[in-house]
């Protein structure tokens, strides 16, 4: 079978790390053979990127437009170093936030315009866009109740993004059920406000469904 990409996409704390982690243990157990990786970063150009981005570590105030052309230049080198070559062996790449992110973000939730922002991810992702796109659809206070939780539990602390106003995240969610309906084909919007393993068994049904696995 050829290899596929697939993203996951949504809002903070929605379970995208976790789900990416319970779905690549399911396509490994079925032999397939599976590479995650996250935006921004994946390599050592885009880790280098997301320091800049999630931590502020150039120490100056980042403008829109920088933002925007980092987390495209991270997702340019992602693409080529990484994920085409893997999807062109057979591999199933797995991927913790794409282009929708960008949409979602840069867009909806800053203001970009969203045309310029299609024309710049596909040139960046030289027109390969997933072959599926799960959406965790978490509302904000849900999502940030459980990002509260990891961060008592000691990992970490709230990043550049997950400091930002809820108005903010409320446009983020916004925009991404607006990209899902753009899309219908590409997306599977699944509700995360559910238990690990039941959103966990809607992920593997719709890829079950969707590839035929
Ligand atoms: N379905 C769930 N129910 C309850 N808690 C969950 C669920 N899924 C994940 N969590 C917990 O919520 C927190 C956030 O989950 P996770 O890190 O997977 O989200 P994320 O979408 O990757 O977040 P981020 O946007 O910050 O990367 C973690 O502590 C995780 O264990
Ligand atoms: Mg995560």
């Amino acid at each position: 079978m050829a290899g596929k990409f697939i993203t996951f996409e949504g809002p903070e704390g929605s379970g995208k790390s976790t789900q990416i982690l319970l779905l690549a243990e399911k396509l490994e157990a079925a032999g397939l053979n599976v590479r995650c990786t996250r935006e921004p970063g994946g390599t050592a150009t885009g880790e280098a990127i997301r320091n800049i981005l999630q931590h502020d570590a150039a120490n100056e105030p980042l403008c829109d437009r920088a933002e925007l052309l980092l987390f495209t230049a991270s997702r340019a080198q992602l693409m080529n170093r990484i994920i085409l070559p893997a999807v062109e062996q057979g591999g199933w790449v797995l991927c913790d936030r794409f282009i929708d992110s960008t949409l979602a973000y840069q867009g909806f939730a800053r203001g970009m315009d969203i045309a310029t922002l299609d024309n710049i991810n596909a040139f960046a992702i030289a027109d390969r866009k997933p072959d599926l796109t799960i959406l965790l659809n978490l509302n904000i206070e849900q999502g940030f109740r459980r990002l509260e939780k990891r961060y008592e539990n000691g990992s970490g602390t709230l990043d550049r993004f997950e400091r930002e106003a809820r108005d903010f995240h409320i446009r983020v969610y916004d925009g991404y059920q607006n990209l899902a309906a753009r899309e219908p084909e590409r997306f599977c919007v699944i509700d995360a406000d559910q238990p690990i393993e039941a959103v966990a068994e809607q992920v593997w049904n719709a890829v079950k469904n969707r590839f035929g696995i």
